[in-house]
């Protein structure tokens, strides 16, 4: 009854020795692996297995098997079809010796459909982000367009009256002494006069950029032209400048004064960060992997760093942790021009150790 009963029930089952030997395989097992009426007897579980389960623990320690457990299993059939199964593994004891009852579920299809469904959802999670990213650009636009308009009406207003301010200044300036009680107050006039006309042309110059004007150039002599125009401030702060530039960068087609103006902004925040001192290193070569079409100019600092909750923030246009001694607009300049000239940049920094900006530009 008991032969009968496992040979006919339509459930594969075996019954295998400690060292996984067949000693009994029914019908529904066979049938699984597509096997011919006896053709399984002495052989061993393991040799049902693809390769890679072979080495699992499970087959050297079938005889320590104390209580029923459960397991999925890749298996091939006779003509190599891999089939997943689960199996119910009951340890009993013939003879004082350990054996195995083995019952079989085929579960390929259920982890097919189980894999199907994770790429789904892999390619859903990688749609989501690339939309987030995509609403965060739009969001940009917006926001710059509405800068545009805002930008377009204050230079209107403003630049007028500004420039006469900065004109007259100018005059008095020219009329007076140095020592005149009123020298300093008016040179502070002209000075602060300048720096509003600077933000609205910035402003402007994000809002409403024009087309770059591309021509060959050398990049490495680029950056050190840019560096050389910072040195005053470089000196004044004791910075310690250190060239890392590849002797051979292609020649890039780039618009030379936007480009400058984005290192400018970059190198200027970089001596921020270090009133009292540090190293400003200047890095040009291609980019590592996997931006290796790219060229790469990278300028660390070893300045105070930028904090965790400020770091995803920096490029918004206003965004400025320097008080009256910033606008904001610097970094948000330099993305548009990088952006512009079909690059990215990448700032990656720790708060009291110091930042890296990278420039990341196409070889084109
Ligand atoms: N190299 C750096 N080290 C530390 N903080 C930095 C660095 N670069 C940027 N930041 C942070 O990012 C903020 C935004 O920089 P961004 O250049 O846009 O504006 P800003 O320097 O504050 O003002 P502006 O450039 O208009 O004078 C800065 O206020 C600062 O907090
Ligand atoms: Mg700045």
């Amino acid at each position: 009854m008991y032969r009968i009963l496992f040979e006919k029930a339509t459930l594969p089952v075996l019954i295998i020795d400690a060292e996984g030997r067949i000693l009994f395989a029914n019908r529904g097992f066979e049938h699984l692996l597509g096997y011919a009426p006896g053709e399984c007897l002495d052989l061993y579980l393991r040799d049902f297995c693809l390769p890679y389960e072979r080495d699992r623990f499970i087959f050297s320690n079938l005889g320590k098997l104390a209580e029923t457990m459960e397991l999925d299993l890749d298996l091939k059939d006779k003509h190599g079809q891999s089939i997943t199964a689960n199996i119910i593994l009951s340890p009993f004891e013939r003879r004082t010796r350990p054996h195995l009852l083995l019952i079989f579920r085929d579960v390929t299809g259920k982890r097919t459909q189980e894999g199907q469904l994770r790429d789904s959802e892999e390619r859903y999670r990688r749609l989501l982000a690339e939309r987030d990213n995509l609403e965060a650009q739009l969001k940009r636009s917006i926001k710059l367009a509405c800068l545009g308009e805002l930008a377009a009406g204050i230079a209107h207003e403003v630049n007028n009256p500004l420039g006469i301010i900065l004109g007259f200044s100018q005059d008095i300036l020219d009329e007076i002494d140095q020592d005149h009680p009123l020298w300093e107050s008016i040179k502070i006039i002209e000075q602060e006069t300048a720096r509003c006309v600077g933000v609205v042309q910035n402003l402007l110059e994000l809002a409403r950029p024009n087309p770059p004007q591309v021509m060959e150039v050398n990049l490495a002599q680029l950056v050190e032209d840019s560096v050389g125009l910072l040195l005053p401030r470089i000196k004044s702060n004791k910075i310690h400048v250190k060239y890392n530039l590849d002797d051979h960068p292609p020649a890039m087609r780039l618009d030379p004064q936007m480009i400058q103006q984005a290192l400018l902004n970059l190198l200027i925040n970089a001596i921020q960060s270090m009133p009292l001192g540090g190293e400003l290193t200047l890095g040009l070569g291609h980019c590592a992997e996997p931006a290796e079409s790219m060229i790469c100019i990278t300028i660390t600092d070893t300045g105070h760093g930028i904090a965790a909750e400020h770091q995803s923030r920096i490029f918004e246009p206003f965004f400025s942790t320097k008080g009256s001694k910033g606008t904001g607009l610097g970094l948000a300049i330099s993305q548009r021009i990088i952006e512009n000239h079909g690059g990215r940049i990448e700032i990656t920094s720790q708060e009291g150790a110091g930042t890296t900006c990278a420039v990341l530009l196409p070889q084109t």
